[in-house]
């Protein structure tokens, strides 16, 4: 603690934004930090880090950099550099925002940062995938909301349901639809797995649901033990709630609507347990992969 806190205060002559952000950036380094909530590298956490704190948008970019920050400002830097390095803190949850699909949303230890590489096959509308009108859309296990603000946004017209079995993260859900003003068309409910919605037919099913085995869950670096463990832990293997959505989903779908689920790096697991499941992975450019997508009718096979 000491020796971070001298550096920081021995770089106290870096008073411009580029300057500040290239300290923070090695100091990130320097600690050995994981990247893995919103942002892969130092350089662009630290710019969040301090645009946030001097209240600069990131659409000024690097036009921003040669902006003097007051010494009040640079003081707000440290201490959160300082909590993001000694607590393990990840940054969205100092800074209470997080971005996905290009919505900015509130977050805090209420809610997983949102991540999911699903951001990108929303952006597409899900195309060309999806061989059906959309009329309504269901994100099982939505956290934040992110999944489900990110597809009314997506699409105008769609009603969506936002499931949850935490109360304290449909909290933060409700807050973020109430931000975006999606009160109208995102119903939040409590729900285990799918009980809220019995009897609901759905045109896409989109869930990020927990899928971290049990050894991993171990070993995972020191950051993630801030989020909810309700969000990660699935069981033995990570398929505990896979399981449950594989085994009941048809149910709330039309032949030919959707299935889009996150397992990350369970895949391995997932393919050894479903070995005859006609799975379609398909490619996330930005990186990420480990979601597959389903009809109704494949699942019947
Ligand atoms: C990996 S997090 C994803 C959150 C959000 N969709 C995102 O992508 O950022 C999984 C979410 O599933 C929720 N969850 C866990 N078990 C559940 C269950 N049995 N029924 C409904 N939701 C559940 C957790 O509370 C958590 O918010």
């Amino acid at each position: 603690m000491h020796q971070l806190s001298h550096r920081a205060s021995s770089n106290a002559g870096a008073t411009t934004v580029g300057a500040v952000i290239r300290r923070c950036s090695q100091t990130l380094l320097q600690a050995r930090v994981h990247f893995g909530h919103g942002t892969d590298n130092a350089w662009d956490e630290a710019a969040e880090l301090v645009f946030y704190v001097a209240g600069i948008a990131h659409s000024k970019g690097s036009n921003a950099y040669l902006k003097n920050l007051t010494p009040r400002c640079i003081a707000r830097v440290n201490e959160l550099l300082l909590r993001r390095v000694h607590e393990r803190l990840p940054l969205p949850y100092l800074t209470h925002r997080a971005y996905f699909a290009g919505l900015e949303l509130y977050v805090d230890e209420r809610v997983l940062v949102p991540r999911s590489p699903i951001a990108e096959l929303v952006l597409a509308r899900f195309r060309p995938w999806i061989k059906r009108r959309v009329r309504n859309i269901l994100d099982l296990g939505t956290g934040s909301g992110a999944i489900a603000l990110a597809c009314a946004t997506a699409f105008p017209k769609a009603s969506v349901d936002a499931l949850d079995i935490s109360v304290a993260a449909l909290q933060v859900c409700r807050r973020n639809v109430r931000a975006l003003r999606l009160s109208e068309r995102v119903r939040v409910l409590k729900s285990d797995h799918f009980a809220a919605v019995e009897g609901r037919c759905y045109d896409i099913i989109v869930s990020n649901p927990p899928y971290v085995g049990r050894a991993e869950m171990r070993n995972l670096p020191s950051e993630y033990r801030h989020e909810p463990r309700l969000g990660l832990a699935a069981g033995a293997d990570g398929l505990d709630s896979v399981r449950k959505i594989l085994g009941s989903a048809r149910h709330y779908m039309h032949a030919n609507s959707l299935l889009v689920v996150e397992v990350g790096n369970t895949e391995g697991a997932l393919l050894r347990a479903f070995p005859r499941m006609p799975f379609v992975w398909p490619e996330i450019a930005m990186g990420g992969g480990g979601v597959f997508m389903l009809t109704a009718s494949d699942m019947e096979k």
